[in-house]
């Protein structure tokens, strides 16, 4: 913190020790002063990423973006609540040059490390009070680069007509100022601001957009609290279509205008199903829980869907590419999935990831049982005789993966495995009336692992805790779950070895396209 006077800092601390004495009458034990608040959320995985001290409730984000230039100019107005007395707070940012912060309308001063801005406001900050920070910004954002690989993993990403801001975990500090932890939620207003050729998108639902001279300006809010990787935008050359499903929900897509021919058509007939593949998952899982949906398809190198908050973006390489197999509508049946498992109902902490991937990739399953007969405990089945004892899916412990095995295909396929063998143990009834409690008493909110194991054994009566360790927490193949002979088959035609041609030809196929998938995310 350098040049901070520090004689500044002793009347603050000497005020508010006066106004705490004020208020207690006096002569109680003096108030411990204002502290800094932390730079980390206290999450093991990412020590520096969030932060304490305080809550933020809102971001309201005013960004101006050059695809020519690269340049991005900033202007985030952040809404917070103290949860401690604070004489400083930290905020995640990576890069730009900061050029003021104001709290709560005074100027304030600010440091910088490589991932934090941290702000020392002009008067500290009493617990509860209620703050605004304004911090104006710019620079060229970059993108996150795997520290290994180097390649780009998130963050902000340049695409050949604009640029894109997605990544999980790290994507929200390279081009915001944040609280960059999904335990603090907070609603969005996203400004996008963009030369006029250029479309802005971003999450939930838009004002009509204006123009100025050579500008256009669009305004996306989202009516429900977000975690921070969830907001984004992506700019550049799109088509948007604009429409409702059956049901009435407001859907907005884009696709990049630089995707044409069969590749778009293909694209196009998955995203048209959005809204049966929302009904599907709505009379799974309980009602959709946000206000939009969509989805984002841009030209960008890398490999990866991102469960985005109502609008989940995808790389066109889902719909076909001559090295990778095709997932189609397997990928939106997954990501809109997360909308109700890892968006409305989110993390606090990222051990518990087979919270969201597990389930979207269980959700997977069901579809494949409504598209193509495939029950989900032959999809299991199939899985788990593929994995033979010493296979390297064991060897993870889905429950608290490490950060190095965070998106690994062991959280994806054991944790989708994991609620497999909880359906097996209570039963079908029980097992939706899990998941769809789950969804509904934690809407935009927050879950853990020992929550959702809680609630099962709530629900079911039953005592699962050696179910969850054996699935969840040991690095062994844990024992085959005792299926009856009716959750194993469901209604297909085939039957003997035609059908367990078929299984496995389909299975083959979506092992390989997880496979595939998650590779993109090896870190
Ligand atoms: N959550 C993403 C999915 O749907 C996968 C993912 C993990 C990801 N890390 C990422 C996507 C980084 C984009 C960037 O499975
Ligand atoms: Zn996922």
């Amino acid at each position: 913190m350098g040049h901070r006077s520090r004689v500044r800092t002793l009347a603050v601390v000497a005020a508010g020790a006066l106004m705490a004495s004020l208020l207690t009458g006096g002569g109680a034990a003096a108030a411990s002063p204002p502290t800094p608040g932390g730079p980390g959320a206290g999450d093991p995985y990412y020590p520096s990423y969030g932060n304490s001290g305080y809550d933020v409730q809102a971001y309201d984000l005013g960004i101006r973006y050059n695809p020519g230039s690269g340049l991005l100019h900033g202007r985030a107005r952040i809404l917070a609540r103290a949860t401690k007395d604070l004489s400083d707070f930290h905020l995640d940012l990576v890069g730009f040059t900061v050029r003021s912060v104001t709290v709560d309308g005074t100027a304030a001063t600010w440091t910088r490390d490589p991932h934090e801005l941290v702000v020392h406001p002009a008067a500290a900050l009493p617990r509860e009070h209620r703050f605004a920070v304004v911090v104006r910004y710019d620079g060229v954002p970059e993108p996150f680069r795997d520290p290994r690989s180097g390649k780009p993993v998130g963050g902000f990403l340049r695409t050949p007509d604009g640029g894109i801001a997605v990544g999980e975990p790290e994507v929200a500090a390279q081009w915001f100022p944040v609280d960059d932890h999904p335990k603090d939620k907070a609603t969005y207003r996203i400004t996008l601001t963009v030369p006029r050729q250029f479309e802005a998108l971003s999450n939930g639902l838009s004002a009509p957009r204006t123009v100025r001279g050579n500008w256009a300006t669009t305004t996306w809010r989202l009516r429900d609290p977000a975690a921070s990787y969830l907001a984004f935008v992506a700019i550049g050359h799109f088509t948007v279509h604009r429409w409702r499903t059956a049901d009435g929900l407001p859907v907005i897509d884009a696709i990049d205008s630089g995707i044409t021919g069969s590749l778009r058509r293909r694209i196009e007939s998955s995203l048209a199903r959005q809204g049966d593949i929302i009904a599907a998952e709505s009379s799974w899982f309980g009602p959709y829980p946000f206000e939009a949906a969509g989805a984002v398809i841009d030209q960008v190198d890398v490999g990866f869907a991102l469960e985005n908050q109502t609008r989940p973006t995808y790389v066109s390489t889902f719909w076909g590419n001559p090295d990778r197999p095709t997932r189609g509508d397997d990928v939106v049946v997954h990501e809109l999935a997360h909308q109700w498992f890892g968006d409305s109902v989110a993390l606090r902490r990222w051990q518990d990831i087979w919270l969201n991937e597990g389930f979207a990739t269980y959700a997977e399953w069901l579809w494949y049982e409504r598209e193509h007969s495939f029950t989900p405990q032959e999809i299991f089945d199939h899985n788990y005789d593929l994995n033979t004892a010493d296979a390297p899916l064991w060897t993870v412990r889905v429950g608290d993966p490490g950060p190095d095995r965070q998106f690994d295909k062991a959280v994806y396929l054991r944790g989708a495995m994991t609620l497999q063998a909880l359906r097996v143990a209570v039963g079908s009834a029980d097992f939706f009336r899990i998941l769809r409690t789950w969804a509904h008493d934690r809407r935009n909110g927050h879950g853990t692992t020992p929550q959702f194991i809680a609630l099962a054994e709530r629900i079911s009566g039953k005592s699962l805790g050696s179910l969850f360790d054996a699935w969840l927490f040991t690095t062994t193949k844990p024992p085959r779950p005792a299926v009856t002979s009716v959750q194993r088959t469901g209604a297909t035609t085939a039957t003997g070895t035609a059908r367990t041609a078929q299984v496995e030809a389909a299975m083959d196929r979506w092992t390989a396209g997880l496979q595939e998938r998650v590779s993109e995310n090896a870190r």
